[in-house]
């Protein structure tokens, strides 16, 4: 059975094609369009989807769309009606950007497509999320927590899932409503910290760790916790049901004081600056304490050892750990693409399990589900552009590329299929030596051009991570699509000076062989020249830019940043301002 998932018109709009239960491609319109957060419809890369698995639209059985488009109608109206005539501006906005077409779903993929309106299939939002979470994990029974800014109604959701053959199941007992929400919460705060709203909430979790959680109380204010395990609100400091311009209301700033502007410096060293850090420490630990007594209640109802966690708020990696300590759950399963992004592939196989009732099949447990990079491509352009370009087989290309990250140089690395979710997981990555501030400080000035204060990320061999990181049982399994934070081993701190954030924390990636052996390959071969099998891993993209797809943006972004050599496959390609050392080919 052949099965297309689509999420679009909110934000990160993505196609996903699921044959016979099993993904077969999956990406983001973004990476096709080269619009970054591309909300549209997702027209390129459900052509991509088709294409590479060779199939037309009418050889699908049925498409599926990640959430009940009049559901989310009806909570605008709601929402809009319970608050007029405050909302009265607001409204139309509303209708227009979170609506708009979505509302005609149905007839615009049957137009698009040329399908039946009939094969085309609706699921709720956070259904998508939590078969995003719980079906492409290994666990066959699992307790399952969602939790985003808000799909149709709901905004949280907690539940349980059975895999067994021919009887997968997906229960969600509760839910927490709109306009409750932990999603919201967050997002208030990063636009009240001068970020951007479904974009920069990580921009807050990295300023989190410069600041002491300070102001927890007043945040207390905001967020009431409810009789029966859940929380509320309190609507007097917020104004997203009222007005498109602004989340907070006049209230929460006599609570936190005047808001960032978006262009001011954030410097620790004025009482601003340091407001600003509290305040994010603050908004943090409060977003943690309530989904560990989330968690922790959901452990003790159903006794389970396993825990999928998904929606946006679970790309908060510093919460994951949290939960992962503090719940009683063993294993916790956040999927490469937890975000909306990932309910296109999450709505495909609840289609697949629940509504046709298709047998469980193990989902590969990799996120590289995109399209491959070819190498030809990447040497044709560079040769053109009269760069320096070397072919090289596999472990010739790891022993020269060892050497450059060793001798400081920085790396473009592309290979194979592109990750499905936000992450760059060693296909699409930039790599540099993990051992000085300054390499840090480059990469954040010379290439991804962005605030000084943001942490990057280390991968590091599977086998020998807990060496570098103390990773608490079951932290390698939320290391592996690089969810969840951890602490540097203290006597590694100096040494990885590159990747561990101010508070001695890293979000490391934890890599399994299997999953990326070139990667695996290069991060041994690195240890051997330094000691630390530690790379610095951050995504191939410059501030602004969806990350690279094809190798040809890959070849742009090194050609207009400080990137010294890239890698497509077994082609090398490097500048003139950074010869290649002398290696025989
Ligand atoms: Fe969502």
């Amino acid at each position: 059975m052949k099965i297309l998932g689509i999420s679009a018109h909110y934000h990160d709009s993505a196609a996903a094609l699921v044959v016979d239960g099993v993904p077969v491609s999956a990406v983001q319109e973004e990476r096709l369009s080269r619009h970054k957060n591309d909300a549209g419809f997702p027209s390129n890369a459900i052509e991509w989807c088709l294409t590479n698995a060779g199939l037309e639209a009418d050889d699908l059985d049925a498409v599926v769309f990640y959430e009940r488009s009049m559901l989310k109608f009806e909570r605008i109206l709601t929402s809009a009606l319970r608050t007029f005539p405050y909302s009265w501006r607001s409204f139309p906005h509303a209708i227009k950007n979170s609506l708009g077409e979505k509302v005609w779903v149905r007839g615009i993929i049957s137009s698009y497509l040329g399908v039946p309106r009939k094969k085309i299939l609706f699921t709720a939002h956070h259904a998508s999320h939590a078969a995003a979470a719980f079906l492409t994990s290994p666990s066959r029974r699992a307790a399952i927590l969602t939790a985003d800014g808000v799909g149709e109604w709901a905004t949280v959701t907690a539940g349980h899932g059975t895999r067994a053959p021919g009887a997968t199941d997906i229960t969600l007992l509760r839910e927490i409503r709109y306009p409750h929400s932990l999603g919201m919460l967050y997002s208030t705060f990063t636009a009240y910290l001068g970020f951007a709203v479904n974009e920069d909430e990580y921009k807050v979790m990295g300023l989190a760790a410069y600041g002491r959680p300070t102001m927890v109380e007043q945040v207390r204010k905001l967020i009431r916790r409810t009789p029966d395990g859940g929380f509320a609100l309190a609507p007097e400091y917020f104004e997203y049901e009222t007005t498109a311009s602004r989340s907070y209301s006049s209230r929460f700033e006599d609570l936190f004081g005047s808001p960032r502007t978006p262009f001011e410096p954030i410097d620790m060293e004025t009482t601003e600056g340091r407001r600003f850090a509290d305040c994010a420490a603050s908004v943090q630990r409060v977003l943690e304490d309530t989904l560990v007594e989330m968690a922790r209640a959901l452990h003790d109802e159903t006794g389970l050892p396993d825990l999928c966690l998904g929606g946006g708020v679970a790309l908060n990696g510093v919460a994951n750990a949290r939960i992962l300590a503090e719940s009683g759950f063993q294993r916790v399963f956040v999927p490469p693409a937890p975000g909306d992004a990932g309910c296109a592939l999450g709505a495909a196989l609840y289609a697949d399990r629940i509504y046709f009732k298709n047998p469980d099949r193990d989902i590969p447990d990799h996120p590289f589900w995109g399209p491959a990079v070819d190498a030809r491509e990447l040497a044709k352009a560079a040769t053109e552009d009269g760069q320096t370009v070397q072919e090289l087989d596999d472990a010739r290309l790891v022993e020269r590329i060892a050497d450059d990250l060793a001798a400081g140089r920085v790396v473009g690395w592309m290979d194979g299929a592109s990750e499905f979710g936000p992450r760059a997981l060693g296909h699409r990555s930039i790599l540099a030596s993990p051992q000085s501030r300054e390499m840090r400080d480059r990469l954040n000035r010379d290439i991804k051009r962005r605030e000084e204060f943001r942490p990057f990320a280390p991968v590091t061999p599977l086998e020998t991570a807990d060496r570098y990181f103390e990773l608490p049982s079951g932290g390698a399994r939320l290391g592996r699509f690089m969810s969840g934070v951890f602490p540097v081993r203290p006597e590694y701190r100096s040494a990885l000076g590159a990747i561990t954030h101010v508070d001695g924390s890293a979000r490391v990636q934890t890599l399994d062989q299997a999953m990326a052996p070139r990667l695996h390959a290069l991060l041994v071969a690195f240890g051997k020249r330094t000691g630390l099998p530690v790379l610095l891993n951050t995504s191939f993209n410059v501030a602004g830019e969806p990350i690279v797809n094809r190798a040809l943006e890959g070849y742009s972004t090194f050609r207009r940043c400080g990137i010294d050599a890239l890698v497509a496959g077994g082609v090398v390609v490097t500048k003139a301002a950074a010869p290649p050392r002398e290696v025989a080919s």
